[in-house]
Protein backbone atom coordinates (compact mmCIF):
# COMPACT_ATOMS: atom_id res chain seq x y z
CA UNK A 1 0.00 0.00 0.00
CA UNK A 2 2.82 2.95 0.75
CA UNK A 3 5.27 1.37 -2.21
CA UNK A 4 7.62 3.56 -3.10
CA UNK A 5 6.32 6.23 -0.66
CA UNK A 6 9.22 8.19 1.71
CA UNK A 7 8.24 8.67 4.98
CA UNK A 8 10.39 10.79 7.64
CA UNK A 9 10.05 9.20 10.93
CA UNK A 10 10.98 11.92 13.24
CA UNK A 11 11.40 10.22 17.49
CA UNK A 12 11.90 12.41 20.00
CA UNK A 13 12.52 11.65 23.95
CA UNK A 14 10.10 9.67 25.46
CA UNK A 15 9.57 6.46 27.00
CA UNK A 16 7.41 5.35 24.59
CA UNK A 17 10.16 5.61 21.68
CA UNK A 18 11.03 1.87 22.16
CA UNK A 19 7.34 1.87 20.70
CA UNK A 20 8.85 3.91 17.20
CA UNK A 21 10.92 1.12 16.19
CA UNK A 22 6.97 -1.33 15.74
CA UNK A 23 5.76 1.53 13.96
CA UNK A 24 8.94 1.51 11.39
CA UNK A 25 8.85 -1.73 10.71
CA UNK A 26 5.06 -2.38 10.05
CA UNK A 27 5.67 0.81 7.39
CA UNK A 28 8.80 -0.59 5.73
CA UNK A 29 6.55 -4.10 5.80
CA UNK A 30 4.30 -2.08 3.92
CA UNK A 31 6.27 -0.76 1.16
CA UNK A 32 7.56 2.37 2.14
CA UNK A 33 10.98 3.91 2.81
CA UNK A 34 11.19 5.17 6.06
CA UNK A 35 13.90 7.76 6.70
CA UNK A 36 14.37 7.72 10.64
CA UNK A 37 15.53 11.03 12.10
CA UNK A 38 16.33 11.34 16.63
CA UNK A 39 16.25 14.25 18.52
CA UNK A 40 18.93 14.22 21.15
CA UNK A 41 16.48 12.75 23.85
CA UNK A 42 15.51 9.84 21.66
CA UNK A 43 18.97 9.00 22.05
CA UNK A 44 18.62 8.48 26.09
CA UNK A 45 15.62 5.89 24.97
CA UNK A 46 16.65 4.36 21.68
CA UNK A 47 19.68 2.68 20.36
CA UNK A 48 20.36 4.15 17.12
CA UNK A 49 21.38 0.54 15.91
CA UNK A 50 18.18 -0.70 16.37
CA UNK A 51 16.04 1.90 14.31
CA UNK A 52 18.40 1.92 11.65
CA UNK A 53 18.39 -2.12 11.68
CA UNK A 54 14.88 -1.48 11.16
CA UNK A 55 14.29 1.47 8.51
CA UNK A 56 15.11 2.04 4.86
CA UNK A 57 18.40 4.15 5.74
CA UNK A 58 20.77 4.87 8.94
CA UNK A 59 19.33 7.17 11.73
CA UNK A 60 20.16 10.62 11.62
CA UNK A 61 20.80 13.01 14.34
CA UNK A 62 22.49 16.38 12.98
CA UNK A 63 21.92 19.34 11.00
CA UNK A 64 25.62 19.11 10.67
CA UNK A 65 27.11 15.55 10.87
CA UNK A 66 25.68 14.38 7.67
CA UNK A 67 27.04 13.92 4.29
CA UNK A 68 24.43 15.97 3.04
CA UNK A 69 25.45 20.04 3.63
CA UNK A 70 21.56 20.83 4.44
CA UNK A 71 19.74 17.56 5.43
CA UNK A 72 17.06 18.88 6.97
CA UNK A 73 15.74 21.05 3.80
CA UNK A 74 16.77 17.50 1.70
CA UNK A 75 14.67 15.48 3.90
CA UNK A 76 11.80 18.09 4.28
CA UNK A 77 11.69 18.52 0.31
CA UNK A 78 11.71 14.77 -0.36
CA UNK A 79 9.26 13.42 1.88
CA UNK A 80 5.71 11.84 0.87
CA UNK A 81 4.82 12.53 4.79
CA UNK A 82 6.46 13.39 7.87
CA UNK A 83 5.58 11.44 11.18
CA UNK A 84 6.87 12.12 14.62
CA UNK A 85 6.28 9.39 17.07
CA UNK A 86 6.33 9.76 20.14
CA UNK A 87 6.12 13.54 20.01
CA UNK A 88 7.22 14.64 23.37
CA UNK A 89 5.39 18.18 24.72
CA UNK A 90 8.64 19.73 24.03
CA UNK A 91 8.37 18.94 19.97
CA UNK A 92 5.40 19.91 20.11
CA UNK A 93 5.52 23.55 21.81
CA UNK A 94 8.94 23.94 19.55
CA UNK A 95 6.94 23.01 16.37
CA UNK A 96 3.84 24.91 16.85
CA UNK A 97 5.96 27.86 18.00
CA UNK A 98 8.11 28.20 14.69
CA UNK A 99 11.55 27.13 16.76
CA UNK A 100 14.24 25.18 14.74
CA UNK A 101 16.14 23.64 17.08
CA UNK A 102 17.72 20.38 15.61
CA UNK A 103 17.04 18.51 12.64
CA UNK A 104 13.77 17.04 13.28
CA UNK A 105 12.05 20.54 14.13
CA UNK A 106 13.89 22.01 11.05
CA UNK A 107 12.50 19.04 8.57
CA UNK A 108 9.11 19.91 10.12
CA UNK A 109 9.20 23.72 9.37
CA UNK A 110 11.46 22.84 5.67
CA UNK A 111 8.50 20.57 4.94
CA UNK A 112 5.17 20.67 2.71
CA UNK A 113 4.19 17.03 3.17
CA UNK A 114 1.20 16.31 5.35
CA UNK A 115 2.83 15.84 9.01
CA UNK A 116 1.15 13.01 11.55
CA UNK A 117 2.06 14.08 15.25
CA UNK A 118 1.61 10.97 17.51
CA UNK A 119 1.73 12.76 21.17
CA UNK A 120 2.87 10.80 24.08
CA UNK A 121 3.75 11.98 27.63
CA UNK A 122 2.01 11.82 31.26
CA UNK A 123 -1.40 13.23 31.76
CA UNK A 124 -0.64 15.95 33.64
CA UNK A 125 1.23 17.50 30.55
CA UNK A 126 -1.02 16.48 28.07
CA UNK A 127 -3.83 18.15 30.24
CA UNK A 128 -1.60 21.11 30.78
CA UNK A 129 -3.44 24.15 28.73
CA UNK A 130 -0.15 25.37 27.27
CA UNK A 131 0.17 21.71 25.94
CA UNK A 132 -3.41 22.07 24.83
CA UNK A 133 -2.93 25.34 23.24
CA UNK A 134 -0.43 24.20 20.75
CA UNK A 135 -2.11 20.97 19.68
CA UNK A 136 -4.94 23.56 18.88
CA UNK A 137 -2.11 25.70 16.70
CA UNK A 138 -1.09 22.48 15.17
CA UNK A 139 -4.40 21.40 14.18
CA UNK A 140 -5.38 24.15 12.84
CA UNK A 141 -2.31 24.57 10.73
CA UNK A 142 -3.20 20.94 9.13
CA UNK A 143 -1.31 18.86 11.15
CA UNK A 144 -2.90 15.38 11.78
CA UNK A 145 -2.74 14.41 15.20
CA UNK A 146 -2.93 10.46 16.43
CA UNK A 147 -4.76 11.15 19.76
CA UNK A 148 -2.59 9.45 22.86
CA UNK A 149 -4.92 6.27 24.24
CA UNK A 150 -5.82 5.81 27.83
CA UNK A 151 -3.69 3.54 30.11
CA UNK A 152 -1.08 2.81 31.61
CA UNK A 153 1.76 5.22 32.06
CA UNK A 154 5.35 5.13 32.93
CA UNK A 155 5.88 5.06 36.62
CA UNK A 156 2.55 3.18 37.27
CA UNK A 157 -0.09 6.42 36.70
CA UNK A 158 -3.25 5.80 34.68
CA UNK A 159 -4.46 8.20 32.04
CA UNK A 160 -4.75 9.67 29.16
CA UNK A 161 -1.00 10.43 27.53
CA UNK A 162 0.01 6.95 26.10
CA UNK A 163 1.15 6.35 22.87
CA UNK A 164 -1.80 5.69 20.53
CA UNK A 165 -1.07 2.08 19.33
CA UNK A 166 1.17 1.07 16.14
CA UNK A 167 -2.09 -0.24 14.64
CA UNK A 168 -3.48 3.13 14.87
CA UNK A 169 -0.88 5.26 13.92
CA UNK A 170 0.14 2.63 10.54
CA UNK A 171 -3.86 2.85 9.74
CA UNK A 172 -3.29 6.82 9.87
CA UNK A 173 -0.20 6.92 7.95
CA UNK A 174 -1.89 4.73 5.41
CA UNK A 175 -5.26 6.68 4.77
CA UNK A 176 -3.37 9.60 4.20
CA UNK A 177 -0.57 7.75 1.66
CA UNK A 178 -2.89 4.91 0.26
CA UNK A 179 -3.83 4.91 -3.33
CA UNK A 180 -7.12 6.19 -2.64
CA UNK A 181 -8.71 4.35 -5.56
CA UNK A 182 -11.23 2.82 -3.12
CA UNK A 183 -12.14 6.41 -1.98
CA UNK A 184 -15.85 6.98 -0.89
CA UNK A 185 -17.22 3.32 -2.03
CA UNK A 186 -19.00 1.75 0.62
CA UNK A 187 -17.38 -1.92 1.48
CA UNK A 188 -19.21 -4.55 3.74
CA UNK A 189 -17.26 -7.70 4.56
CA UNK A 190 -17.79 -10.27 6.75
CA UNK A 191 -15.76 -12.14 8.73
CA UNK A 192 -15.39 -15.19 11.29
CA UNK A 193 -17.39 -18.51 12.00
CA UNK A 194 -20.97 -18.67 12.73
CA UNK A 195 -21.97 -20.34 15.50
CA UNK A 196 -25.01 -22.24 15.52
CA UNK A 197 -26.92 -23.01 19.31
CA UNK A 198 -27.38 -26.52 19.95
CA UNK A 199 -28.68 -25.71 23.74
CA UNK A 200 -27.44 -22.89 26.09
CA UNK A 201 -24.13 -23.67 26.58
CA UNK A 202 -22.82 -25.56 23.25
CA UNK A 203 -22.44 -24.09 19.67
CA UNK A 204 -21.73 -25.80 16.08
CA UNK A 205 -18.58 -23.86 14.93
CA UNK A 206 -15.96 -23.79 12.81
CA UNK A 207 -11.96 -22.71 12.77
CA UNK A 208 -12.34 -19.33 10.91
CA UNK A 209 -10.44 -16.84 12.85
CA UNK A 210 -11.76 -13.87 11.24
CA UNK A 211 -8.34 -12.40 10.34
CA UNK A 212 -8.72 -12.49 6.96
CA UNK A 213 -12.03 -10.37 6.63
CA UNK A 214 -10.32 -8.08 9.02
CA UNK A 215 -7.09 -7.56 6.80
CA UNK A 216 -9.84 -7.02 3.98
CA UNK A 217 -11.42 -4.57 5.99
CA UNK A 218 -7.88 -2.78 7.27
CA UNK A 219 -6.70 -2.58 3.66
CA UNK A 220 -10.15 -0.95 1.91
CA UNK A 221 -10.18 1.39 4.80
CA UNK A 222 -6.54 2.78 3.81
CA UNK A 223 -7.53 3.16 0.10
CA UNK A 224 -10.32 5.36 1.28
CA UNK A 225 -13.43 3.34 1.54
CA UNK A 226 -16.19 3.48 3.70
CA UNK A 227 -15.84 -0.51 5.33
CA UNK A 228 -18.49 -1.93 7.66
CA UNK A 229 -17.48 -5.52 8.89
CA UNK A 230 -20.26 -7.82 9.79
CA UNK A 231 -18.48 -9.95 12.17
CA UNK A 232 -18.63 -12.95 14.51
CA UNK A 233 -15.26 -12.49 16.67
CA UNK A 234 -13.71 -9.85 18.48
CA UNK A 235 -10.42 -8.69 16.86
CA UNK A 236 -9.30 -5.05 16.98
CA UNK A 237 -11.44 -3.13 15.14
CA UNK A 238 -9.31 -1.39 12.36
CA UNK A 239 -9.84 2.44 12.51
CA UNK A 240 -12.64 3.71 11.06
CA UNK A 241 -14.82 0.40 10.67
CA UNK A 242 -17.47 0.19 11.65
CA UNK A 243 -18.36 -3.47 13.23
CA UNK A 244 -22.23 -5.34 13.23
CA UNK A 245 -21.42 -7.88 15.61
CA UNK A 246 -23.12 -11.09 14.69
CA UNK A 247 -23.57 -14.71 16.13
CA UNK A 248 -25.84 -17.26 13.59
CA UNK A 249 -26.16 -17.85 9.94
CA UNK A 250 -29.54 -15.98 10.05
CA UNK A 251 -28.54 -13.42 12.30
CA UNK A 252 -25.61 -12.66 9.35
CA UNK A 253 -28.15 -12.85 7.13
CA UNK A 254 -30.54 -10.35 8.58
CA UNK A 255 -27.57 -8.15 9.00
CA UNK A 256 -26.78 -8.48 5.01
CA UNK A 257 -29.62 -8.05 3.97
CA UNK A 258 -29.92 -4.55 5.50
CA UNK A 259 -26.59 -3.65 4.19
CA UNK A 260 -25.36 -5.04 1.01
CA UNK A 261 -28.21 -3.58 -1.28
CA UNK A 262 -26.36 -0.10 -0.84
CA UNK A 263 -23.15 -1.59 -1.05
CA UNK A 264 -20.40 -1.08 -3.90
CA UNK A 265 -18.22 -3.90 -2.82
CA UNK A 266 -19.72 -6.92 -1.25
CA UNK A 267 -17.09 -9.01 0.21
CA UNK A 268 -18.14 -12.60 2.22
CA UNK A 269 -15.21 -14.03 3.58
CA UNK A 270 -16.95 -15.48 6.64
CA UNK A 271 -16.89 -19.03 7.10
CA UNK A 272 -21.02 -19.93 7.30
CA UNK A 273 -21.85 -22.67 9.21
CA UNK A 274 -23.80 -25.28 6.29
CA UNK A 275 -26.11 -26.97 9.13
CA UNK A 276 -27.96 -25.96 12.06
CA UNK A 277 -29.79 -27.56 14.86
CA UNK A 278 -33.63 -27.43 14.32
CA UNK A 279 -34.11 -27.00 17.90
CA UNK A 280 -32.11 -25.13 20.38
CA UNK A 281 -32.52 -27.36 23.94
CA UNK A 282 -34.05 -24.38 26.43
CA UNK A 283 -30.88 -24.74 29.30
CA UNK A 284 -28.25 -26.95 29.70
CA UNK A 285 -28.24 -30.42 27.76
CA UNK A 286 -27.83 -32.75 30.67
CA UNK A 287 -25.01 -35.59 30.09
CA UNK A 288 -27.37 -38.38 32.67
CA UNK A 289 -30.17 -37.90 29.85
CA UNK A 290 -27.40 -39.67 27.32
CA UNK A 291 -25.90 -38.71 24.07
CA UNK A 292 -28.40 -36.34 22.54
CA UNK A 293 -30.02 -36.83 19.11
CA UNK A 294 -29.40 -33.53 17.46
CA UNK A 295 -30.91 -33.16 14.04
CA UNK A 296 -29.68 -30.39 11.80
CA UNK A 297 -31.38 -28.39 8.66
CA UNK A 298 -29.60 -26.51 5.88
CA UNK A 299 -28.45 -22.63 6.56
CA UNK A 300 -29.66 -19.97 4.05
CA UNK A 301 -26.70 -19.67 1.72
CA UNK A 302 -26.20 -15.81 2.49
CA UNK A 303 -23.69 -15.93 -0.46
CA UNK A 304 -25.99 -17.07 -3.27
CA UNK A 305 -29.08 -15.07 -2.23
CA UNK A 306 -27.05 -11.75 -2.49
CA UNK A 307 -25.86 -12.82 -5.78
CA UNK A 308 -29.11 -13.50 -6.73
CA UNK A 309 -30.23 -10.15 -5.87
CA UNK A 310 -26.91 -8.22 -6.87
CA UNK A 311 -27.87 -4.95 -7.71
CA UNK A 312 -26.17 -3.43 -11.16
CA UNK A 313 -22.21 -2.52 -10.30
CA UNK A 314 -22.11 -3.69 -7.34
CA UNK A 315 -18.90 -6.37 -6.77
CA UNK A 316 -19.23 -9.04 -5.49
CA UNK A 317 -16.91 -11.64 -3.67
CA UNK A 318 -17.07 -14.85 -2.44
CA UNK A 319 -14.45 -17.12 -1.08
CA UNK A 320 -13.86 -21.17 -1.63
CA UNK A 321 -12.57 -23.14 1.76
CA UNK A 322 -11.77 -26.53 -0.29
CA UNK A 323 -9.57 -29.26 0.65
CA UNK A 324 -9.20 -30.97 -2.99
CA UNK A 325 -10.04 -29.70 -6.87
CA UNK A 326 -8.90 -26.46 -5.67
CA UNK A 327 -10.01 -24.57 -9.06
CA UNK A 328 -12.62 -26.57 -10.06
CA UNK A 329 -14.64 -26.61 -6.92
CA UNK A 330 -14.25 -22.60 -6.45
CA UNK A 331 -14.83 -22.17 -10.40
CA UNK A 332 -18.43 -23.67 -9.79
CA UNK A 333 -19.18 -22.00 -6.92
CA UNK A 334 -18.38 -18.58 -8.44
CA UNK A 335 -20.85 -19.36 -11.51
CA UNK A 336 -23.69 -20.81 -9.20
CA UNK A 337 -23.20 -18.02 -6.63
CA UNK A 338 -23.32 -15.12 -9.20
CA UNK A 339 -20.04 -13.93 -7.97
CA UNK A 340 -17.51 -11.72 -9.66
CA UNK A 341 -14.85 -13.04 -7.95
CA UNK A 342 -14.02 -15.58 -5.88
CA UNK A 343 -10.65 -16.44 -3.45
CA UNK A 344 -9.95 -20.21 -3.50
CA UNK A 345 -8.16 -21.50 -0.61
CA UNK A 346 -6.54 -25.28 0.11
CA UNK A 347 -7.13 -24.98 3.96
CA UNK A 348 -5.46 -28.30 4.05
CA UNK A 349 -2.14 -26.75 3.21
CA UNK A 350 0.41 -25.93 5.74
CA UNK A 351 -0.04 -21.87 7.04
CA UNK A 352 -2.82 -21.68 4.60
CA UNK A 353 -6.41 -20.52 5.73
CA UNK A 354 -8.38 -20.59 9.50
CA UNK A 355 -6.16 -19.19 12.13
CA UNK A 356 -2.92 -18.68 10.61
CA UNK A 357 -1.64 -15.18 10.00
CA UNK A 358 -0.82 -16.40 6.34
CA UNK A 359 -2.31 -17.26 3.42
CA UNK A 360 -1.92 -18.87 -0.15
CA UNK A 361 -5.04 -17.86 -2.67
CA UNK A 362 -6.02 -18.32 -6.24
CA UNK A 363 -8.21 -15.39 -7.30
CA UNK A 364 -10.73 -16.33 -9.98
CA UNK A 365 -12.99 -13.57 -11.90
CA UNK A 366 -15.83 -13.92 -13.89
CA UNK A 367 -14.18 -12.83 -16.92
CA UNK A 368 -11.90 -16.18 -16.43
CA UNK A 369 -8.84 -14.22 -15.68
CA UNK A 370 -7.23 -16.21 -12.74
CA UNK A 371 -3.91 -14.79 -10.02
CA UNK A 372 -2.29 -17.23 -8.08
CA UNK A 373 -0.59 -15.55 -4.20
CA UNK A 374 2.20 -17.62 -2.96
CA UNK A 375 2.02 -17.91 0.78
CA UNK A 376 1.90 -13.91 2.11
CA UNK A 377 0.63 -11.83 4.90
CA UNK A 378 -3.21 -11.89 5.11
CA UNK A 379 -2.82 -8.41 4.54
CA UNK A 380 -0.63 -9.00 1.33
CA UNK A 381 -3.37 -11.02 0.39
CA UNK A 382 -6.08 -8.74 1.23
CA UNK A 383 -4.43 -6.40 -1.26
CA UNK A 384 -4.50 -8.40 -3.74
CA UNK A 385 -8.03 -9.16 -3.58
CA UNK A 386 -8.70 -5.51 -3.62
CA UNK A 387 -6.62 -4.70 -6.53
CA UNK A 388 -9.01 -7.24 -8.50
CA UNK A 389 -12.02 -5.61 -7.04
CA UNK A 390 -10.97 -2.19 -8.47
CA UNK A 391 -9.81 -3.71 -11.64
CA UNK A 392 -13.47 -5.46 -12.02
CA UNK A 393 -14.41 -1.80 -11.40
CA UNK A 394 -12.75 -0.15 -13.64
CA UNK A 395 -13.10 -2.77 -16.31
CA UNK A 396 -15.50 -1.76 -19.45
CA UNK A 397 -17.39 -4.26 -18.15
CA UNK A 398 -18.06 -3.59 -14.56
CA UNK A 399 -19.33 -6.52 -12.47
CA UNK A 400 -21.01 -9.37 -14.03
CA UNK A 401 -25.27 -8.56 -14.62
CA UNK A 402 -27.22 -9.81 -12.02
N1 LIG B 1 -21.53 -19.03 2.27
C1 LIG B 1 -22.69 -18.36 2.62
N2 LIG B 1 -23.68 -19.03 3.26
C2 LIG B 1 -23.56 -20.34 3.54
C3 LIG B 1 -22.40 -21.03 3.19
C4 LIG B 1 -21.38 -20.34 2.55
O1 LIG B 1 -22.80 -17.17 2.36
N3 LIG B 1 -24.56 -20.96 4.17
C5 LIG B 1 -20.47 -18.29 1.55
C6 LIG B 1 -19.14 -18.19 2.29
O2 LIG B 1 -19.08 -17.00 3.05
C7 LIG B 1 -18.13 -18.17 1.15
C8 LIG B 1 -18.80 -18.96 0.04
O3 LIG B 1 -20.20 -18.97 0.37
O4 LIG B 1 -17.90 -16.87 0.68
C9 LIG B 1 -18.34 -20.38 -0.11
O5 LIG B 1 -18.35 -21.02 1.13
P1 LIG B 1 -17.83 -22.52 1.24
O6 LIG B 1 -18.02 -22.98 2.65
O7 LIG B 1 -16.48 -22.62 0.63
O8 LIG B 1 -18.79 -23.27 0.26
P2 LIG B 1 -20.25 -23.81 0.36
O9 LIG B 1 -21.11 -23.00 -0.57
O10 LIG B 1 -20.70 -23.89 1.78
O11 LIG B 1 -20.07 -25.27 -0.26
P3 LIG B 1 -19.28 -26.55 0.31
O12 LIG B 1 -19.44 -26.52 1.81
O13 LIG B 1 -19.96 -27.69 -0.33
O14 LIG B 1 -17.85 -26.40 -0.13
Amino acid sequence: MLQGRRIVVGVTGGIAAYKAVEVCRRLVDAGAHVVPVMTAGAERFLGRTTLSALCSEPVQTSLWNEVSPIPHTRLGQSADLVLVVPATARLLGAYAAGLSTDLLTNTLLATRAPVVVCPAMHTEMWEHPAVQHNMQVLRSRGVHVVEPDEGRLAGGDIGAGRLATPDRIVAVVEQLLGPHDMAGLRVVVTAGGTREPIDAVRVIANRSSGKQGYAIAAEALGRGADVTIVSTVELPVPIGAVVRSVETAAEMQAAMNELAPTADVVVMAAAVADFRPVDRAQGKLKKAAGPPQIVLEATPDILAALGAAKPAGQVLVGFAAETSDLVANAEAKLRRKNLDLIVANDVSAPGVGFQHDTNAVTLLCAGGDATTIELSDKRQVARAVLDSVCVIRNSPRGASPS
